[in-house]
C-alpha cells in the first residue's frame, strides 16, 4: 500500500491548467446575450470526470458504483448529464428526490442518505421505489421499518452510516465524536452500530446490505480513509464472532475527493491508491462485492465558470481594490470557507476596437464583490491573474461548480444569476434563466401586500 506521505504532489502550482472551456470571444458573446454575473458549465468535463473517478477504483475485485452527491450542484442539466454516464446519484432530501423524480432517473440507481429520516420521508422514498437506504439513528431505522410494513414488497437494503471517529485533516470534517451524522461503532445507548446490526438481522421488514461512511469534504491526507477501514475491518470481524452469518455486501467510503483550489492535490487514482488494497481484503475476509464512492465537489467543481464584471475600481494607499459585480451570495464559500476560487481577467478580444491597455500593475490587489459586507471580499488562489483589471472587464472564477449554485441567495435583493451549458457538441443552450427582481418582489411576499 502507498502511504499518503509518499504520494508525488504536483509541485508547482502553476503547472495547473485550468478549464477554459470557453473561449474569450464565447464569453464576450455570451455575456452580451445573458448578463453578468453567469455560470457556465462544461458537459464534457462532467462526463471526464465520472470517468476518471470510476476508474481510480478499477482494481477493486468487486462492482465499483460511483454516486453523484446532487447536493453539491442539483442543477437538472448535470443531473441529465450524469445520467447518460449512467452513475448513481446520493440524495438526502425529498426535494432533492423530487429533481430526481423529474429527471426521470431509475430508482435502482440511488442511494439515500437522510439527516432527518422521518416516517413519512421514507414512506415517500420508498414509494418513489427507492431501495438503497442508508440510516443513522436508531430511531431512523425504527421509521425505516415501519415505513416498509406500511409500503409492502421486498425489504429495502440497509446501510448503516457510521461514524469511524477518526481524525480528518480537512476544511469540513464530518467524522467527529459526539457528531450529528451516523452512529458510534459501540455506543452506550441505542444509537449503536452493533445494536442496530443484531436489530437488522432479526428484521423481515429489513435486509442489511452494508455500511456507509462519510469523512468530509476536500480531504487531501487520506490517512483517514486507512484508519476508518482498519477499524471497520476489526469491528467486522468481532460481528462475525458473534454472528457467523453477519455479511457485508456493500461498502460506500462517502465523499471527499479533492479539486484543485489554491494548492495542487492528489489525484483519484493517487487517493484510491492510498486505501484500495484495504478495500481488496475487506471483499476478501468480508464478502464485500461492491463499493460506493460518493462525490459533489469532484464530480462537478471543474466543470463550471462564474463570468463577472468589474464595476467599480479604487486605489488606496498601494493597494487597488477591484469591485465585481458578483458576490458571497453566489459564492458563498469564499466567504465561509475562505476558498480561493482561482480567478482570471478574460483578455480582451482581438479585435482592435476592445482592445485595452494593460493598467500598470498594481501590487496589492483586491477583488471584493458587490455586497455590502465586509466578508464580500473574494480570497486570491495562487493561480490568480488580475494584472489587467479594469472597469468594464471580465473576471473568471474557476472550479466554482460544487456548492455555489445551490447556495444562491437574494441578500441585497439580488437575483439568481442565468446558467448555460457547454453540451458535447459544442453548442451553448441556456439551462437556467436568470430571475428578475420582479419575480424576487413576488417571492417575498410583494404581491401579498
Ligand atoms: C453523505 C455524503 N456523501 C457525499 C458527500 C459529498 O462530499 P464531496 O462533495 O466532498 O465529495 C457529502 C457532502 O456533504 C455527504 O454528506
Amino acid at each position: 500500500m502507498v502511504e499518503n506521505s509518499q504520494i508525488q504532489l504536483v509541485e508547482k502550482p502553476t503547472t495547473v491548467n485550468l478549464n477554459r472551456f470557453v473561449k474569450p470571444i464565447d464569453i464576450k458573446k455570451l455575456v452580451a446575450q445573458y448578463g453578468t454575473p453567469l455560470y457556465l458549465i462544461d458537459e464534457d468535463t462532467l462526463h471526464a470526470k465520472a470517468k476518471e473517478l470510476h476508474k481510480a477504483y478499477s482494481k477493486f475485485k468487486g462492482q465499483v458504483k460511483v454516486a453523484y452527491s446532487i447536493k453539491a450542484n442539483f442543477t437538472p442539466a448535470i443531473l441529465k448529464a450524469f445520467m447518460k454516464d449512467g452513475i448513481a446519484f446520493d440524495l438526502t432530501s425529498l426535494g432533492e428526490l423530487y429533481f430526481i423524480k423529474q429527471c426521470k432517473a431509475d430508482p435502482e440507481n440511488i442511494i439515500y442518505t437522510s439527516v432527518t429520516e422521518e416516517l413519512e420521508e421514507y414512506i415517500e422514498v420508498l414509494q418513489s421505489g427507492v431501495r438503497r437506504i442508508v440510516v443513522s439513528s436508531f430511531n431512523g431505522m425504527t421509521n425505516l421499518s415501519k415505513a416498509a410494513s406500511k409500503i409492502g414488497g421486498a425489504a429495502p437494503l440497509t446501510m448503516i452510516r457510521v461514524n469511524p471517529e477518526v481524525g480528518v485533516k480537512a476544511e469540513v470534517r464530518a467524522s467527529y465524536r459526539n457528531s450529528k451524522f451516523g452512529v458510534p461503532l459501540n455506543g452506550g445507548t441505542i444509537d449503536s452500530t452493533a445494536k442496530m446490526i443484531k436489530h437488522l438481522m432479526g428484521s423481515d421488514l429489513l435486509k442489511f446490505e452494508g455500511f456507509h461512511f462519510h469523512l468530509g469534504s476536500q480531504i487531501t491526507d487520506f490517512s483517514c480513509y486507512t484508519h476508518a477501514l482498519d477499524k471497520m475491518d476489526a469491528f467486522i470481524i468481532k460481528m462475525k464472532k458473534e454472528n457467523p452469518a453477519f455479511q457485508v455486501n456493500t461498502f460506500d467510503i462517502g465523499g471527499g475527493t479533492p479539486i484543485f483550489y489554491n494548492d495542487p492535490v492528489p489525484t483519484p487514482a493517487q487517493m484510491a491508491e492510498n486505501h484500495i488494497s484495504k478495500l481488496n481484503q475487506l471483499a476478501e475476509t468480508h464478502g464485500t462485492s461492491t463499493l460506493m464512492i460518493e462525490s459533489g465537489r469532484f464530480l462537478v467543481a471543474e466543470s463550471s465558470i462564474l463570468v463577472s464584471r468589474i464595476v467599480n475600481t479604487k486605489e488606496y494607499n498601494e493597494h487597488k481594490i477591484v469591485i465585481v459585480d458578483a458576490g458571497y451570495h453566489i459564492l458563498l464559500d469564499a466567504a465561509l470557507l475562505k476558498q480561493e476560487y482561482p480567478q482570471e481577467v478574460v483578455p480582451v478580444v482581438s479585435d482592435s476596437k476592445d482592445k485595452t491597455t494593460a493598467l500598470a500593475t498594481v501590487k496589492n490587489t483586491h477583488l471584493a464583490g458587490r455586497l455590502c459586507d465586509t466578508y464580500d471580499v473574494f480570497p486570491l488562489s495562487k493561480v490568480s491573474d488580475l494584472s489587467e483589471s479594469e472597469v468594464g472587464r471580465y473576471v473568471s472564477f474557476y472550479n466554482v461548480g460544487a456548492y455555489s449554485v445551490v447556495f444562491n441567495m437574494p441578500f441585497h435583493c439580488q437575483t439568481k444569476p442565468p446558467i448555460v451549458m457547454k453540451d458535447s457538441d459544442g453548442k451553448f443552450r441556456l439551462v437556467r434563466k436568470g430571475t428578475t427582481h420582479d419575480q424576487l418582489f413576488r417571492e417575498e411576499g410583494g404581491e401579498l401586500e
